[in-house]
């Protein structure tokens, strides 16, 4: 048996993982994977049961399972709760209790939502990337202070902070990926004509650059990234960010393809990989069914690639979602006059049907 550890969370967490687990049961009807589906709360879900947003359970139950699904956390309804209960906090303290320094964003243009695209076809047509975003580091786990009052005025303040080892491991993950790739090469972002860490991670990058020649190189600044990304995305293959620069751009490139809900993401490099959509929990929408399931049924895809090494299945899923844009299924946010507008279940089962 494999223990998938199911995490709903808030928003359209549950409706996206129930549409996940549904196609993850048809493969494995198909391939007899043997998956075991255990679920647990985190974030604003866990907050109002157990008034912490990620209980110690929680995150032993992960480690212990064979991969994580996870959906979304967050909404008004905990915006004002106190920093250390966040929602948000929970997703911080799974990627970190679990080891999960290296996630992975693969940005595709479908062919059949390319005039979808917020630009011209003929910029982004053939764009294929893949994020590698470092995901423990950085601004969002260094010193901080909420507050505090200097010379009479108050301040806060973040610290971007990295150390070789940690720019290292992901650079080195940046580079096996880039082999597997068709077009083999990395563009590390930074903006070290600016930040001592960035000349840091500069250097790094460089040097573990001298054991894969067979890829490419090269350094972009994040603001000259942000801006290429718009104009000439086809000249990404393998984009390396540390975690803010890479929250940031996964974004931007997600939109690329048209919508947010299409991006799938898996979480690798520790002790359970950690599968998720990047939609977001889209409070707006959450409970009405409408939310487009793609980019979390993409990351179970993902989960059987990377956690169970299931090719085959990971495969099955990645083409079955193909087939349905092609057949003209569309859910709201990715809608065009004349096409079939379809619900989250709706959308979940012709993906199930062309399994
Ligand atoms: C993401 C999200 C998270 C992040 C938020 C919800 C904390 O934006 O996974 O990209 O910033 O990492
Ligand atoms: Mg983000």
């Amino acid at each position: 048996m494999k223990k998938i550890i199911v995490i709903p969370g808030d928003g359209i967490g549950k409706e996206i993982t129930d549409s996940a687990v549904a196609v993850l049961k048809k493969v494995d009807e198909k391939f007899k994977i043997g998956l075991e589906f255990d679920y647990r709360d985190a974030g604003g879900a866990s907050y109002d049961k157990y008034g912490e947003p990620l209980t110690a359970e929680t995150l032993e139950a992960c480690k212990a399972a064979d991969a994580v699904l996870f959906g979304a956390v967050g909404g008004p309804k905990w915006d004002n709760i106190e920093v250390s209960k966040r929602p948000e906090k929970a997703l911080f303290g799974l990627r970190k209790g679990l080891g999960l320094y290296g996630n992975l964003r693969p940005v595709k243009i479908y062919d059949a939502l390319i005039d979808g695209s917020p630009l011209r076809p003929e910029i982004v047509a053939g764009s294929d990337i893949l994020i590698v975003r470092e995901l423990v580091g950085g601004i969002y786990f260094g010193p901080r202070c909420e507050s505090e009052i200097v010379d009479g005025v108050e301040r806060a303040f973040d610290t971007e902070v990295y150390s070789v080892p940690e720019i290292e491991r992901i650079a080195r993950l940046a580079f096996e990926s880039a082999r597997t790739r068709r077009y083999k090469k990395v563009t590390s972002v930074d903006k070290a004509n600016v930040l001592a860490s960035s000349r840091l991670w500069r250097r790094v990058v460089n040097e573990v650059a001298k054991d894969y020649d067979d890829v490419i190189l090269e350094h972009l600044y994040i603001d000259n990234a942000a801006a290429q990304l718009t104009i000439h995305p086809t000249r990404f293959s393998i984009l390396l960010a540390n975690n803010g620069y890479g929250d940031i751009l996964s974004d931007e490139a997600a939109c690329l393809s048209s919508s947010l809900g299409l991006l799938p993401s898996i979480s690798i490099g520790g002790i359970t990989n950690f599968a998720e959509s990047s939609s977001g929990s889209a409070p707006d929408i959450a409970g009405r069914g409408i939310a487009n399931p793609i980019g979390e049924i993409l990351s179970a895809a993902l989960l059987l690639r990377y956690s169970l090494k299931n090719e085959d299945a990971a495969q099955a899923i990645e083409s079955a979602v193909d087939k349905t844009l092609a057949d003209g299924y569309r859910t709201a946010d990715i809608y065009k006059d004349g096409l079939n507008r379809v619900n989250t279940v709706e959308m979940t089962n012709a993906i199930i049907d062309r399994i």
